[in-house]
């Protein structure tokens, strides 16, 4: 990891524009409009992750507790650029914000994974693996309620942990 110029911290308003450049160099990820990022970055800044390489936006997760289930982390998108992937970042973004005092009650992460999504499992399974942690899996939106041209998005629940 280049420990060198890394900094990793919580999102401002100022990343918004930084973190829709990153995430549309990231496939498969969907591409939100600036103004979700924004959202992200002020709203939720206290459960999204940025890390920067000389002052520049090289990685990003998102997410938020889930509505109803303090002890549910549920993580949005994570995009490592390619400057930093391969090296562990994606997993130290997630173990970063599961640190917080956001985070103080979470047991569980869920997140939504497209079958075809190798890196995506790979970095699930090895989390999980980690922590010595359960994952399951089933279908949360169908590829009919993506509307038809996006493949369906499997709910992966990790933990308790
Ligand atoms: C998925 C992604 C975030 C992984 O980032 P990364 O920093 O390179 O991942 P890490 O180095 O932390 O790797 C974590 C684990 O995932 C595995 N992994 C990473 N990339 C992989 C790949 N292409 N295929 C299979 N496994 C992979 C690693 O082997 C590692 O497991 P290990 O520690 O047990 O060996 C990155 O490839 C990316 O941004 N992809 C595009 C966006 C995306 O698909 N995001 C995920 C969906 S929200």
């Amino acid at each position: 990891m280049p420990s060198k110029n890394l900094k990793i911290r919580k999102p401002n308003a100022n990343d918004g524009v930084a973190i829709h450049q990153l995430i549309e160099n990231c496939p498969p990820l969907d591409l939100n409009s600036t103004y979700l990022y924004l959202l992200q970055t002020t709203h939720f800044a206290e459960t999204c992750v940025v890390a920067e390489v000389e002052g520049k936006v090289a990685a990003f997760l998102s997410g938020y507790i889930k509505p109803g289930s303090p002890n549910t982390f549920f993580l949005w998108q994570v995009a490592v650029g390619d400057v930093l992937r391969g090296k562990g970042m994606a997993k130290q973004l997630i173990n970063e914000v599961l640190k917080r005092d956001a985070c103080s009650q979470v047991e569980f992460l869920e997140t939504t994974i497209t079958p075809d999504n190798q890196a995506s499992w790979g970095l699930f399974r090895s989390f999980a693996k980690e922590r010595s942690a359960q994952l399951e899996d089933k279908v949360f939106f169908t590829s009919e309620q993506l509307g038809g041209e996006h493949e369906e998005e499997v709910l992966v629940t990790i933990g308790p942990f």
